[in-house]
């Protein structure tokens, strides 16, 4: 089963709104109908990033979204006014989100559905911290958030990123990954279509050994991802 390449960058807090060029930056060269581009800037950059990217093969995802599709929820954001602007998919669960904002399974689990609901493909972060890795029990956590966060139904992405390689230049063993998505796909109701993303330091110089390990269908890419030169670097290395 043939599953289509993702590459998402993930701009986090950064960005500005002079930044956009980014995407005429892009060059249209490095795109191919194997796969999937897309970036995800912060929420007031949306609007803008949607219009500058309208002409290339860039589609736009969001980082966050609410549970409920409206309501008094202050500084929120809901899935179907991400859909509404144009926006296609939305990263649910990111670690810095379960830490920084103390997102439980439960949450993740709804704000996924409710971004499946809205017509949004939700891309749910999944994994472990160091210590959880060197005390065995990476498995165990990777399954038991896949278990509380991954809707029954509808279609989404997963992204196994260890916590420690994010941002850290630590990237995890070849074989540790590819032993990961393997239990990740054998988990999932729909494993054999469902694209399985891996996150963490990806960079030009290491992205090509991790996409041809037979489970990682893309990566999810934060730090290279804001220089649209290097994103770039990535998606051909990636595919190439
Ligand atoms: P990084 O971030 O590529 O900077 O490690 C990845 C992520 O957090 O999605």
């Amino acid at each position: 089963m043939s599953r289509r390449m993702l590459i998402a960058g993930n701009w986090k807090m950064n960005g500005q709104l002079s930044d956009l060029g980014y995407f005429s930056n892009l060059p249209e060269q490095v795109s191919t109908p194997d796969a999937e581009i897309i970036v995800c800037p912060p929420f007031p950059l949306l609007p803008a990033s949607i219009e500058a990217a309208k002409t290339s093969f860039i589609v736009i995802g969001a980082q966050d979204c609410h549970g409920a599709s409206s309501g008094a929820h202050t500084g929120d954001v809901s899935a179907r006014l991400l859909a509404v602007l144009g926006v296609q998919y939305v990263i649910v669960g990111h670690s810095e989100r379960r830490a920084d904002h103390g997102e439980t399974d439960a949450m993740i689990r709804s704000k996924a559905e409710a971004a499946i609901e809205a017509g949004l493909i939700p891309i749910i972060c999944v994994g472990e911290t160091l210590e959880q890795r060197q005390a065995g029990q990476a498995v165990e956590v990777v399954a038991a958030q896949l278990a509380g966060s991954v809707p029954k139904t509808g279609e989404y992405v997963v992204a196994y990123e260890p916590v420690w390689a994010i941002g850290t230049g630590l990237v995890a063993e070849l074989e540790d990954i590819a032993q990961m998505h393997d239990e990740i796909r054998s988990r999932l109701t729909r494993g054999e279509t469902t694209r399985i993303l891996y996150g963490g330091s990806v960079k030009p110089d290491n992205c090509h050994a991790l996409m041809l390990l037979d489970d990682v269908d893309g990566a999810l890419v934060g730090g290279a991802s804001l220089k649209a030169q290097s994103f770039a670097e990535i998606i051909k290395n990636t595919l190439g």
